[in-house]
């Protein structure tokens, strides 16, 4: 019974579960029940309620279970397509479709491995519902290729993606800078342009799937801001200062401009805070 499952249990089950449409089922199944649980307790008690479903304490496997296919590669390895074709527009919805799925398994990791942090709850509220709208937003990016006679697998993907996991395994506020203030930060950046190759193609299905994404990345990356920042006041640290340093120290390379400002600023990150991290860029002739 999903009730007598700890929230950190719930996490590690979706982590260990292999196939991507049963993680993304399951995930959105334990995100369900824990969003009633809340509703309950909210209509009990109100603010001060008691979930039926407790935190609990989990040890999260290092690495999520992954499906067969699609081929891991170094991301050196993984072929280039350019999207003016069905082909690359294929290649770029698969893409997508393993972002979401690692997408996932980072937001159920980063409640099963600090469960054991003292948090306030409203922390796990947001990254049960972060890991629900990847789950979807990995099945709208399955649609999206099954509709072009495609499926996640078909295609060889990136290997790289759980390293930030890895790196962070022991450092909450180093994971919040780098999965949520970095990468997804980076996803705002990047999704506007893969917007419009689908609106070029006329692709409809894929524009309105990318604009689901892109209006709920936002508040991703808003809770990684929101939590980065209330750690740091909690131990009266500069958040500026801890991000340049905690980025520097996890995330490999300089980051990439041009940058989603707007975007940035709805999710509570000021330009001081990225702009700083782009001076390590060796401009190289005739780039
Ligand atoms: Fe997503
Ligand atoms: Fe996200």
């Amino acid at each position: 019974m999903t009730s007598q499952l700890t929230l950190a249990q719930m996490a590690n089950e979706v982590l260990m579960t292999a196939d991507g449409h049963e993680k993304t089922t399951l995930s959105r199944r334990y995100a369900a029940a824990w969003r009633q649980a809340r509703n309950e307790a909210r209509d009990e008690v109100g603010h001060s309620s008691d979930c039926a479903i407790k935190i609990g304490t989990a040890q999260p496997p290092l690495h999520p279970a992954r499906p067969q296919k699609p081929e891991l590669l170094n991301p050196r390895d993984v072929p280039k397509r350019k999207p003016g074709s069905e082909a690359g527009r294929i290649a770029l919805l698969h893409a997508v479709a393993h972002i979401e799925l690692n997408a996932v398994d980072l937001h159920w990791d980063i409640i099963a491995r600090f469960s054991h942090v003292p948090l306030p709850i409203g922390f796990f509220d947001d990254w049960v519902k972060a890991a629900d709208e990847e789950s979807k937003h990995f099945k709208l990016m399955c649609d999206c290729l099954e509709a072009l006679g495609s499926h996640y697998g078909a295609l060889p993907a990136h290997a790289g993606m759980w390293r930030a996991a890895e790196d962070t395994a022991e450092d909450l506020m180093g994971r919040l800078a780098v999965v949520p203030m970095v990468l997804e930060a980076r996803g705002l950046d990047v999704t506007p342009g893969m917007i419009n190759v689908f609106r070029n193609a006329k692709n409809t299905q894929a524009v309105e799937a990318l604009e689901v994404i892109y209006a709920e990345e936002v508040s991703h990356v808003a809770y990684g801001s929101k939590w980065f920042y209330f750690l740091c006041g909690r131990d009266n640290l500069d958040p500026k200062v801890v991000f340049h340093q905690l980025v520097r120290k996890y995330f490999r390379g300089a980051l990439k401009p041009p940058f989603n400002e707007e975007k940035r600023a709805d999710a509570g990150i000021p330009p001081d805070f990225y702009w700083p991290l782009t001076e390590d860029i060796k401009p190289i002739a005739g780039v």
